[in-house]
């Protein structure tokens, strides 16, 4: 292996910070249920962390998209590869990602799930690149982590499908 991973945030850090949001959204819906829908694969641990940590009823849906697009830019051009088993009628929907970097993906996405008639839609991420946003019309309501624009693996994140299995965040250095 060629790369090398520095730590950036501490497996303590992000749990730390997803136990912070996850009361924060417990407030924010109570009285209320919560229709989390993981965007796979990358939000995947942030997704079963947060939602051990919300206090009120949750359901959870995954969907998996894919991005055209050449080398590290997406296209916004987004492909299903897997959609959701529930309808979204009616429901309060809260998008879990593991990062938002151009937002072409996300915007999409809110798109296509605004069409499906749901009650409400926010969006939270674990991390954020704002420096890199392309689609500023994108809105993130709960937001763990504003990172610098660097590239990061762990806790779901990968460089070529490694790394998603660390229990921290870290920067590839090449
Ligand atoms: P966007 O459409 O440009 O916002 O693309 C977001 C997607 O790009 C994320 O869901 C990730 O899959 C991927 N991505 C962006 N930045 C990183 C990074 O630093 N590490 C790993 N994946 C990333
Ligand atoms: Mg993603």
């Amino acid at each position: 292996m060629a790369e090398k991973i520095r730590e950036l945030l501490s497996e303590e850090e992000v749990n730390t910070r997803i136990s912070q949001i996850a009361a924060e959204i417990s407030r924010d819906y109570q009285g209320r249920e919560i229709h989390l829908i993981c965007v796979l694969k990358g939000g995947v641990f942030f997704t079963c962390e947060l939602a051990k940590r919300i206090t009120i009823p949750v359901s959870l849906d995954f969907m998996s998209v894919s991005s055209y697009g050449s080398g590290t830019e997406s296209s916004g051009v987004v492909r299903i590869v897997k959609d959701l088993d529930e309808p979204l009628e009616g429901k309060n929907v809260l998008i879990v990602e593991d990062i938002i970097d151009s937002g072409r993906t996300l915007a999409y996405l809110i798109d296509i799930l605004q069409k499906r008639g749901p009650a409400s839609i926010r969006l939270c991420t674990l991390l954020d690149k704002p420096e890199r946003r392309v689609k500023k019309q994108v809105k993130v309501d709960y937001t763990c982590f504003s990172i610098p624009d660097e590239f990061v693996v762990g806790y779901g994140l990968d460089y070529d499908q490694k790394y998603r299995n660390l229990p921290y965040i870290g920067v590839v250095e090449f």
